[in-house]
């Protein structure tokens, strides 16, 4: 098959076109990954671009829903995407990520990301790994932190977050992840909220109000608040990425400086 013809193959079905007069981080998080011997694939460098978008020195999407196929690196994309906050957002960030369970995300931290983590010469950066049940996190001698978050209702309480992750979303029948974390992003102006997942099943309710708020979003041309966009683009392929306008509510206290 020609590369032309891998291109056409890997076309989303619905995304979000890239704004391309905006800056964006998404070129410093394909070189995070190639510091993790895992150079973006195209889709990944397409989904991260525009999520790295800037307006006026923030991010111009608050929320980034991402469904693709399995084993397509949906997980690895999240690490570099992490790791890009983690490293070099300018001050400490803290970031959390969730899985399926508590006990997926603990493995995928632990299991998955610290050794990829510990050979990459990110290492000299990491100052801590916590291993113990329930506190496990990664802590930056920067000061950021990346820490696993239990589904549970009370389990952002307390926190202000940067970067929350919702990997695996097609596990949740309801919002109680995501009402744990919005929340805790609520006084960050910009905190970004990324949502990822293969596709799910019927009990997949809240993926499946994703999916169709990101559709939506797409059919209408929105490009980061809601302004549409006749640049936008609706193609037929199989892999999706629809950053959604800004969902959070309104920022009304001044941004604390520190996580
Ligand atoms: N950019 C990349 N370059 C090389 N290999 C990659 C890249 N991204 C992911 N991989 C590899 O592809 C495999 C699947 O990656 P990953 O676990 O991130 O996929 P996934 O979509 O999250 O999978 P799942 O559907 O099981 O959750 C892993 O072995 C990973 O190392
Ligand atoms: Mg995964």
């Amino acid at each position: 098959m020609s590369s032309m013809k891998l291109l056409e193959v890997s076309k989303p079905r619905y995304a979000t076109p890239r704004t391309s007069d905006r800056e964006t981080f998404g070129g410093k998080v394909e070189l995070i990954s190639r510091g993790l011997a895992l150079p973006l694939m195209p889709w990944q460098q397409s989904v991260v671009d525009v999520f790295g978008e800037q307006i006026e020195g923030r991010p111009a999407y608050r929320e980034l829903v991402l469904t693709v196929p399995r084993q397509s690196g949906k997980t690895t994309l999240i690490l570099a995407v992490m790791l890009h906050r983690a490293l070099y957002y300018g001050r400490p960030q803290r970031i959390a990520y969730t899985a399926q369970t508590g006990h997926d995300a603990r493995q995928k931290l632990l299991d998955d990301f610290v050794p990829i983590l510990e050979r990459s010469p990110f290492a000299s950066l990491v100052e801590r790994v916590y291993r113990a049940n329930g506190d496990e996190a990664v802590i930056f001698t920067n000061g950021s932190r990346i820490e696993v978050l239990r589904n549970s209702i009370s389990s952002g309480h307390g926190r202000t977050l940067d970067l929350a992750i919702i990997d695996e979303a097609f596990a949740d029948e309801d919002d109680v992840r995501e009402q744990a974390l919005l929340p805790t992003m609520a006084t960050k102006k910009d905190a970004q909220i990324l949502i990822v997942s293969t596709a799910g099943t019927e009990r997949s309710l809240y993926l499946k109000r994703k999916v169709d708020q990101g559709r939506a979003a797409v059919d209408a041309g929105h490009t980061s608040s809601g302004v549409p966009n006749r640049r936008t683009t609706r193609s037929t392929g199989r892999r999706g990425a629809a950053p959604c306008p800004r969902s959070a509510s309104p920022c009304k206290r001044p941004q604390s400086s520190t996580p």
